[in-house]
């Protein structure tokens, strides 16, 4: 990530044109993964959609399959559960109903300081922040490369690049484990893109006990804008996409700027 911004994001090697095929959401019912679900299926992606609440997926796949004409599985898991999860690495290694596109999307940040949290709080955003992306990834990675193609979209953070307690770090991963997988399975026609958005509008920040002046008004980012951005970054093999100049001009900024002055930045917002 010590890259200027425009040479990190291209990726060298082959890369599969973009197709139909299977699409695994992770955290469809609200939100950013809504959105892919719903872009996706305007795409002609069949669907497997992944969260908790099976009454809120049933309500989502029924919405897609009457207006986009898709198929839509819908697979409750928690994440943070490993055999939940299981679950799901499960479907996505199964060579009989192949998955062509994985959007590892699920997440939830932490409101309080990391010593204010229980350490078992800390661990679960750690689970489906950084676990579950690397272990379904891993479930969907075999079966891509042994067919060469199949691609991958993590919905990162631009957090990532600015330090912002452990919710920063897990990103962080997202983003060094998503450059290193894109550039190991070019190759076998698989791509790989971290999403880093910005403050977007949907329930994150409701479900953290926070609202709209968690940020100043010009941060926040439309959701369909954000998933219409990255799937357009992802069309043109990107490996880091960060949609909007704003977010575009901050995590340039960020690369640049010494770590002691983007630390004392961190008590902007939220941690
Ligand atoms: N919104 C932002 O400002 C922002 C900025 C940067 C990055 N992000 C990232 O974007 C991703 C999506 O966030 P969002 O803003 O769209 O959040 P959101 O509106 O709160 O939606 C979260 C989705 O994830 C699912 N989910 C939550 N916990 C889960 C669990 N344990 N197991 C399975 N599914 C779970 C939720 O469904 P259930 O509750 O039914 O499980 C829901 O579908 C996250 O990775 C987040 O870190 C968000």
């Amino acid at each position: 990530m010590s890259f200027p911004a425009d040479h990190a994001s291209s990726r060298p090697g082959p890369a599969t044109a973009p197709g139909t095929g299977t699409a695994l959401v992770t955290g469809p019912t609200a939100g950013i993964g809504h959105a892919f679900a719903v872009h996706l299926a305007r795409r002609g992606h069949d669907l497997v959609l992944v969260a908790r609440d099976q009454q809120r997926l049933e309500t989502v796949a029924a919405e897609l399959r009457a207006t986009y004409g898709v198929q839509v599985e819908v697979l409750p898991a928690d994440l943070v559960d490993r055999e939940q999860l299981a679950r799901v690495e499960a479907r996505l290694a199964d060579p009989e109903r192949p998955v062509e596109l994985l959007v590892n999307n699920a997440g939830f940040g932490l409101k309080g300081r990391f010593l204010d949290n229980p350490v078992d709080v800390e661990n679960a955003m750690l689970d489906i922040l950084v676990t579950a992306v690397l272990r379904l990834s891993h479930a969907a990675l075999g079966p891509m490369a042994g067919r060469g193609h199949g691609g991958i979209i993590n919905v990162s953070s631009v957090a990532a690049f600015l330090h912002r307690g452990t919710y920063g770090a897990a990103k962080a991963w997202v983003n060094s484990f998503s450059e290193w997988a894109a550039h190991e399975y070019a190759p076998r026609g698989v791509r790989v893109m971290a999403l880093c958005p910005g403050f977007t509008r949907t329930e994150f920040h409701e479900r953290l006990g926070a609202g709209a002046d968690s940020a100043p008004a010009f941060l926040w980012l439309d959701v369909d804008d954000l998933v219409a951005a990255a799937l357009r970054d992802f069309d043109r093999g990107r490996v880091l996409s960060v949609p909007s100049a704003r977010y575009k001009a901050i995590t340039t900024a960020a690369r640049v700027v010494p770590t002691r002055v983007l630390m004392r930045l961190q008590g902007l917002g939220r941690k």
